[in-house]
């Protein structure tokens, strides 16, 4: 019950800022219209909008993101670990294309040890063998590890079969133990939070005493994640909200979330968990992005050490 009244709450919401989007739209073109000069300038600032989101849409931002643990041993520290989501493959199809392309070089690039994926290859069906095609490249010594999107359900046989077919391990509330000569992290995924079935007690079941990487496409399970997996997961990587896409200087009125901007982008810590949420690579309905821009993250996992002065 709850979840359908907060839907329609963000549905009631949006709304209202389309409202109030085309009023100010329509209301600087009339005022424009009665003035050659300011309907010259108020084109201007249009078609310069469009072509930096686009512009801004085809750029790619590394993101480090240092987590600090004591489970951490030194051969972690030094690991090399990407992070990547929301890649979106659909309409605008060559374009999108060479920026998995250079996304792709750019990764392999980077020589990773491994490379998690927090889900959605794909915005339709249509995009699947052209966003595979290109994922065949990526390499990763100790493996690829991936959770499926909402997105991803829309073909989710074939993605399966490409995923399989390219050694990409899933992670559908599962889990991988990574072990080195002085230690080991664990690598877990849960399934997508709106089609599929999350279950994170299964996910973190084999977690252990180890450093725990959780990945989970939809930001917005951290709301209802129990307190103990919260405890577990010593990093929760998410993605699905593209960063908002389209934002005015914070105010962000297009977040896929029913939470508003609460999980738009960057690292949330509370008392019980921390999660970081990517603004991914892709979006959806339009290959553009205004204060939202693209990125991949380098995961740099330290050692906490106790300060001197306490020991
Ligand atoms: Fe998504």
């Amino acid at each position: 019950m709850k979840r359908i009244n907060s839907r329609k709450r963000l549905k009631i919401r949006e709304l209202i800022y389309l409202i109030i989007g085309v009023c100010i739209f329509t209301g600087l073109l009339f005022i424009s219209m009665k003035n050659v000069f300011w309907f010259g300038a108020y084109t201007v600032l249009c078609i310069s909008f469009v072509i930096y989101a686009v512009y801004e849409n085809s750029t790619l931002r590394i993101k480090n993101l240092v987590i600090e643990s004591d489970k951490i041993s030194s051969d972690f520290e030094n690991m090399k670990i990407i992070f990547f989501a929301d890649i979106q493959m659909d309409y605008f199809y060559t374009k999108n294309r060479k920026k998995i392309r250079k996304t792709v070089n750019f990764i392999n690039q980077e020589k990773p040890d491994v490379i998690l994926f927090g889900g959605d290859y794909i915005n339709k069906a249509r995009g699947t063998e052209a966003v595979f095609e290109e994922l065949k490249l990526l390499k990763a010594e100790k493996g690829i590890y991936s959770v499926y999107g909402n997105h991803d359900y829309y073909d989710y046989k074939k993605i399966t079969s490409r995923l399989k077919d390219l050694g990409i391990h899933i992670l559908k509330n599962d889990s991988i133990k990574l072990v080195t000569e002085n230690g080991s992290i664990v690598i877990a995924g849960i399934d997508d939070y709106l089609r599929g079935e999350p279950d994170v007690e299964k996910a973190l079941g084999n977690s252990g005493g180890n450093f725990t990487v959780l990945l989970c496409h939809n930001p917005d399970y951290f709301e209802i994640m129990p307190k103990e997996s919260k405890e577990k997961a010593d990093i929760i990587l998410s993605g699905h909200t593209h960063g908002g896409q389209l934002n005015l200087f914070g105010f962000a009125p297009f977040v896929p979330s029913r939470y508003g901007s609460k999980y738009r982008y960057g690292l949330k810590e509370t008392e019980n968990g921390r999660i970081y949420i990517s603004s991914g690579l892709g979006g959806v309905v339009f290959p553009m992005r205004f204060m939202a821009k693209p990125e991949i993250v380098n995961l740099i996992l330290r050692k906490k050490r106790i300060p001197d002065n306490r020991k």
